[in-house]
Formats: structure tokens, C-alpha cells, sequence
């Protein structure tokens, strides 16, 4: 069998096509086989390598100097490229900024459900109604949209009393309306990030029902305490909307916790029972896609054990008539320790959904912490345990108090002071909770409000109609819908919640069908409404979109270093730059009430010659100035970009700050560390 197969293989070597160097073919330099004896290996090594050729005979030659050393070459050229590669990957991954998240990059837009769109003409906003408007945020360059509650809710302080956390309220629709309005959101970008009210639910939800009726599993589900005739309250809490936060139960015959309205009994968090449920919701939600949570008043969560009474503010004043929440020092009822452990808990939960790419689950937290802004600062968590990726910054909701430069500074400075190092800030100016901006600093304002918030380094928050500059609608009695209104009328926050202006239409375009809505549209929706507006060039619309735009686009603006230049009576200037890039942008915005002359002859590296590119008065867009007389009138802001090779930050760092260093190397294209 060796020698037949033996044989087999010779035939193959022999080719007679083949030439060697000296121009002979194989056929002349193979030894004919003696008889009897294979050929000896000696002997193939006379032949030259061609494809084809066996194995065998390829090894006899692989071992010549030649071949191997060629090898070896190669070999070891390829190790070193391998090395080269891996040292400039981890040099590139470690020299990288960090890429900014989809939280970062776009402004967060808040829709206050109710009062957006209402698809079925029942008169109040729906999410078919939020999914057949979706093209607005598109419009808009928006990429963020956080969504007023849905869950269901008999709906006693607009949907924050919450009676089934996995059901959806069908005033505003079905589960399958949510599913069909997240999947085509994500579909064209756009993230959800949802309310999340662990504080408290409905008085109507089961576990309370459970509770008061004392059920073994559920009776600790809520903070219960002795009361009775002769000591009608537990001690002095008060609850933030006014009045005594205890209610007595007839069902149970004790006294529960409310921090917020009388049917929205506060959760006991010290029941494991409580956090695992709670946890579960998280999941639940998590589950179904959505991208991030509002946790709403996070500071409530906790409230000490031993009850004891609240020291009043002014100790003379008579008990009794300590009824508002400003009567008192919340010591026993707010930032309670262990609230930040819950909140890392759910952060933890957070992250395990996070991994995927593209996946970010983002956080936000409210607190309003008013001058303790230390306490604000901590729900950043630490360099080591993450929580909210930025707490909301309430500290510009005090901007009209005193509309001038300096003031506008030191709420800015108030926030970049006190974040710590790294972290993100933002930005808002309204809320569901808050009168709007455009009614308490004036109509005239609003375009120097939202070219403060798109220009500043962070996240700007749009309330719905901010970007049309919609104003507080008045209520009458017999309008109302808030019951904090209750104990004082200027407490209301029907004015802020009116249906958006989408158009001159019947009800301003919010529906069609009927001429019900939940509360009154502005009268002044014919002329301040989104299609309006988008005819408009000069309009607050058409600005929002522009400088939103820009934002996005310029590298400077999203993550570049934020230098506070000049601040007086009227005007605040600050200048945004990026080392390694040329392009800079200076703001000049005149928050005072009178026009102002702005001379920044002293600031280093801008040019003495400047080009207004926005104006929100549209007639300077592109004028000229000079940077020893920049004029602004009242109410005016100025976009500048100008060309520079000097930085101002290196010189003033006391005046600047930046989230994350990052240097741009221009002829590569790419951002580095430095
Ligand atoms: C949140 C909401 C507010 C609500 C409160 C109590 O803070 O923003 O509207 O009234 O929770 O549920």
C-alpha cells in the first residue's frame, strides 16, 4: 500500500511544465526512482516549490535561509504592528473625553400630558394626542421629552396620586397606546423619560386600602399613628400644601401620613416590604423601554421615626396657627438619612438596564432645597456612588425677583460654584409647579431667558410653550382644578398648566372635536401658537429653534468652557470656548430694564471688531460691533461668534468652569483629554 501511494504522490511532483531558474524543467532534475526504494528526501530538495506541491516536499524548503528568514521578518513585523495597535487604541480610549449621553446633547422638554394634545376631544391632553404631535419635537431638534404621570389616578392632584403603578389612566389612553408611542419615538430618536413618585399614592390604591383595614403584609405599608379626640394630631408636621399633614382614618381608628394632599398617604420606606415594591415598579417600567425617570419629591421620602414636633420659625407665633409649610424647620420630615440609599438603590437598578449601547437609562431628581444648596448638590452622588445624573436646578425660578445682570450671575454662579467637580448642570426656569417665566419676568424677556438657558453649559429644560413664550392664564372659581389652591388662591397652579398653543384654531389646535378643555386656552392664542410662529423668522419660536440648533452643532457650546466676562444692572456676558478650536461664542444678554452700552476692551483674546450672528431683536443679526461699545437694548441678547487664537480661561479660571476638559485637534477631527 506505502509504495502505491508512494508512487501516486511522484506523479504529481513531477510536473513537466515547470521551469527552475536555469530555465530546466522538474522532469530533467528528478533522479528516476531506483527499484524498489522511495525517493530519499535529499533528493525533492533539488526540485523548486510551486503551488500544488505536497506537503512534505513544501517543509524540506520551508527550513531554507531564505524562506525562513523572510518568515521571521514577517512574523515579527506583524507582532509589532498588533502591539502598535493596542498601545494606540488604549491611548486613544484613554485620552478620549467622554462621549456626552442623549441627556447631555438635547434639551429636556417637558409635556405636561393633560394639557398638550388631546386626541379624542374629551378636553384633556391624551398620548395619542402626544404621538400625533411628535413631529413638533422634530421641528424642534429636541431629542429629550420627559412626560407628566400617566398611571392610573383618580387624578386629585393631576395624576401624582397614583392608584395602580402599572396601569395607564384611561383618560389618557390604554397600554397599548404607550407601547405604540414609545416604540415610535424611539423609531425617530426620541427618548421618554417617565415620573416616578415613590413618595406616596393614592388614597385609593390597594396596598392602602389593605392598610387600613390592617392587613398582616400591608398594614405598614404607610406611616400610621395614635390619634384621638383629645390629641386629634400626631405632633405639629404640616403638609406642603397647608394644614395638618395627618388625616384620621375611620377604617382603621389612627392618624396616616400625608406630606402632600390628605389622599396621597406618604409610603413607609422603612418597610422592606415597601422598597421591594417600588423596585419592582422600577423594573416593570424599565422593562417596557422607557429611558429614564423623574423621581419626584425625593426630599419627602423619609420622615424620622420618633415623630416628635417640627421647631417653629417663629416660636412666638400661637400653635395654632402654624399652618404653612414655611412655619416651620423641616427637621424631622425632609433630607431624613437614608433617602440618598435609596435613591443609589435605584440608581443600581438603573444601570443594570443601561449596558446596552444606546441604552442609557437617565436620572433626575426634584428637590427644592431652596438656600441649602449644598443639599441639592448631593443627589449628584459621589466619585463612587452614582445617583441622579443631575438633580433639577430650581435656583433660576428666582430670576424675575430681579431681572438685572448681576442677579442672573449669581443664580448662574450660584450652581457652578456649588456642582461638584465633573458633573453636568442644567437649567430651567418653569414647571407643571411653577407661574410661568414668560407672565413673572415679562413677555419681553422670553427671548433672553431661552438664549440664557440654550447657551449656558449643560442641559436646558423647555416647559411646553416655553418655546413660544405662553403665558399664566387666569382661573376663575368655578375653572378651577388645583385644590392647593385651597388654602391660598396664589398657591394655584392652574395658570401655568393651560392647554398648548398649537394653532389660531378652535382651542388653539389642542383639539378639534369639541369646545371642552380641562382648563381655558390663553386668549392670547391667535397670536402666540406654534403655527404662527413658524412662519415668523423673528419669532421666540423660530430663536428656540436656531439657537438649539446651534448648540447641537457646535462643539464649543455642547462642552466647551464657560468663562462669566462682565455682569452689571442690566447686562450678563459670558464667553464659551474650546482649546484648539478658533471658533468661540460670546452672549451679551440684557436682563434690566433699561439699554445698555457693554464695554469688553478688557477681555483677552476677542477681537476688537465683533459680528452679531443672533440677535433676539432680529433687525442686529449681523451687524457690527465693537467690543469697547456692544449695545443692547432691553430685553436683548447677543449670540457673537468670533475667531480667536487666545483663550481667556487659562488667565481666569476663577471666572470659569467646564464640566470635562477637552482639547480639539483640528487636523484629525477628534476631542482629547487635557
Ligand atoms: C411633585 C409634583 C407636584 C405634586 C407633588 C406631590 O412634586 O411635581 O406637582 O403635587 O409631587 O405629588
Amino acid at each position: 500500500m506505502a509504495k502505491d501511494a508512494v508512487s501516486v504522490e511522484l506523479e504529481c511532483t513531477r510536473n513537466p511544465e515547470y521551469r527552475d531558474v536555469d530555465g530546466g524543467s522538474v522532469a530533467d532534475n528528478v533522479p528516476e526512482e531506483p527499484e524498489g526504494k522511495p525517493y530519499a528526501d535529499a533528493e525533492y530538495t533539488q526540485i523548486q516549490p510551486y503551488a500544488g506541491m505536497p506537503k512534505e516536499v513544501l517543509l524540506l524548503h520551508s527550513s531554507k535561509a531564505r524562506y525562513r528568514v523572510t518568515r521571521e521578518i514577517l512574523f515579527w513585523l506583524m507582532v509589532a504592528c498588533t502591539l502598535a495597535l493596542v498601545t494606540l487604541t488604549v491611548t486613544v480610549i484613554a485620552l478620549s473625553p467622554r462621549c456626552l449621553n442623549w441627556w447631555q446633547v438635547s434639551p429636556v422638554y417637558q409635556v405636561y400630558l393633560q394639557s398638550f394634545s388631546d386626541s379624542d376631544g374629551d378636553g384633556v391632553g391624551d398620548l395619542k394626542g402626544l404621538h400625533e404631535q411628535l413631529d413638533h419635537f422634530q421641528y424642534l431638534n429636541i431629542k429629550s421629552v420627559w412626560l407628566s404621570p400617566f398611571y392610573r389616578s383618580p387624578m386629585r392632584d393631576s395624576g401624582y396620586d397614583v392608584e395602580d403603578f402599572g396601569a395607564i389612566d384611561p383618560l389618557f389612553g390604554t397600554m397599548n397606546d404607550f407601547e405604540e408611542l414609545l416604540a415610535k419615538m424611539h423609531s425617530i430618536g426620541l427618548k421618554l423619560i417617565m415620573d416616578f413618585i415613590p413618595n406616596h399614592t393614592s388614597d385609593r390604591h390597594r396596598w392602602f386600602n389593605l392598610s387600613r383595614a390592617t392587613d398582616p403584609h400591608y398594614k405598614d405599608y404607610y406611616v400610621w399613628s395614635d390619634c384621638n379626640g383629645s390629641a386629634p394630631r400626631p405632633n405639629n408636621w404640616l403638609s406642603v400644601f397647608g394644614g395638618s399633614a395627618w388625616t384620621y382614618d375611620e377604617v382603621r381608628g389612627q392618624c396616616y401620613l400625608h406630606q402632600f394632599f390628605k389622599e396621597q398617604p406618604e409610603l413607609n420606606f422603612r418597610n422592606p416590604h415597601v422598597r421591594k415594591e417600588m423596585t419592582d415598579i422600577i423594573h416593570f417600567w424599565l422593562g417596557k423601554g422607557v429611558d429614564g425617570f423623574r423621581m419626584g419629591s425625593v426630599k419627602h421620602l423619609l420622615e424620622a421615626a420618633h415623630l416628635r414636633d417640627e421647631p417653629q420659625v417663629d416660636p412666638n407665633k400661637a400653635p395654632e396657627t402654624v399652618v404653612s409649610e414655611g412655619d416651620l424647620y423641616h427637621d424631622h420630615t425632609i433630607s431624613q438619612l437614608g433617602l440618598h440609599d435609596l435613591l443609589r438603590d435605584w440608581r443600581a437598578q438603573m444601570e443594570a438596564y443601561s449596558r446596552e449601547p444606546g441604552r442609557y437609562r437617565f436620572m433626575v431628581t426634584e428637590s427644592y432645597d431652596y438656600k441649602e444648596v449644598d443639599k441639592t448638590m448631593m443627589y449628584y452622588g459621589t466619585s463612587l456612588v452614582k445617583e441622579s445624573d443631575f438633580p433639577f436646578n430650581f435656583y433660576l425660578l428666582d430670576l424675575p425677583q430681579n431681572t438685572s445682570g448681576l442677579w442672573v450671575q449669581h443664580l448662574v454662579q450660584l450652581w457652578m460654584d456649588n456642582m461638584p467637580e465633573g458633573q453636568w448642570a442644567n437649567w430651567l426656569v418653569g414647571n407643571h409647579d411653577q407661574p410661568r417665566i414668560a407672565s413673572t419676568a415679562g413677555q419681553p424677556y422670553i427671548r433672553v431667558i431661552n438664549m440664557l438657558l440654550l447657551t449656558l453649559p449643560g442641559t436646558p429644560t423647555t416647559y411646553y410653550g416655553e418655546e413660544i413664550g405662553m403665558e399664566n392664564i387666569n382661573v376663575t372659581d368655578s375653572q378651577a382644578q388645583d385644590p392647593a389652591g385651597k388654602y391660598n388662591a396664589s398657591a394655584s397652579r392652574d395658570p401655568q398648566r393651560s392647554p398648548m398653543q398649537w394653532s389660531g384654531d378652535m382651542n388653539a389646535g389642542f383639539n378639534n372635536k369639541t369646545n371642552t378643555t380641562w382648563l381655558p386656552v390663553h386668549p392670547d392664542y391667535s397670536s402666540i401658537n406654534v403655527e404662527v410662529q413658524k412662519e415668523d423668522e423673528g419669532s421666540v419660536l423660530a430663536q428656540y429653534r436656531f439657537l438649539n440648533t446651534l448648540r447641537q452643532s457646535e462643539l464649543t457650546l455642547q462642552r466647551g468652557w464657560f468663562c462669566s466676562v462682565h455682569s452689571d444692572a442690566n447686562v450678563f456676558s459670558y464667553l464659551r470656548e474650546l482649546d484648539g478650536l478658533d471658533r468661540a461664542f460670546l452672549m451679551v444678554l440684557n436682563f434690566g430694564k433699561e439699554p445698555a452700552v457693554t464695554d469688553l476692551s478688557s477681555v483677552a483674546g476677542l477681537p476688537d471688531q465683533l459680528t452679531v450672528l443672533k440677535s433676539t431683536n432680529q433687525v442686529s443679526d449681523g451687524k457690527a460691533v465693537q467690543k469697547s461699545r456692544i449695545l443692547t437694548e432691553a430685553g436683548e441678547g447677543l449670540v457673537i461668534q468670533y475667531s480667536t487664537d487666545t483663550r481667556f480661561h487659562p488667565n481666569h479660571l476663577e471666572q470659569c468652569y467646564v464640566s470635562e476638559k477637552a482639547c480639539y485637534l483640528s487636523f484629525v477631527d477628534i476631542l482629547y483629554k487635557c
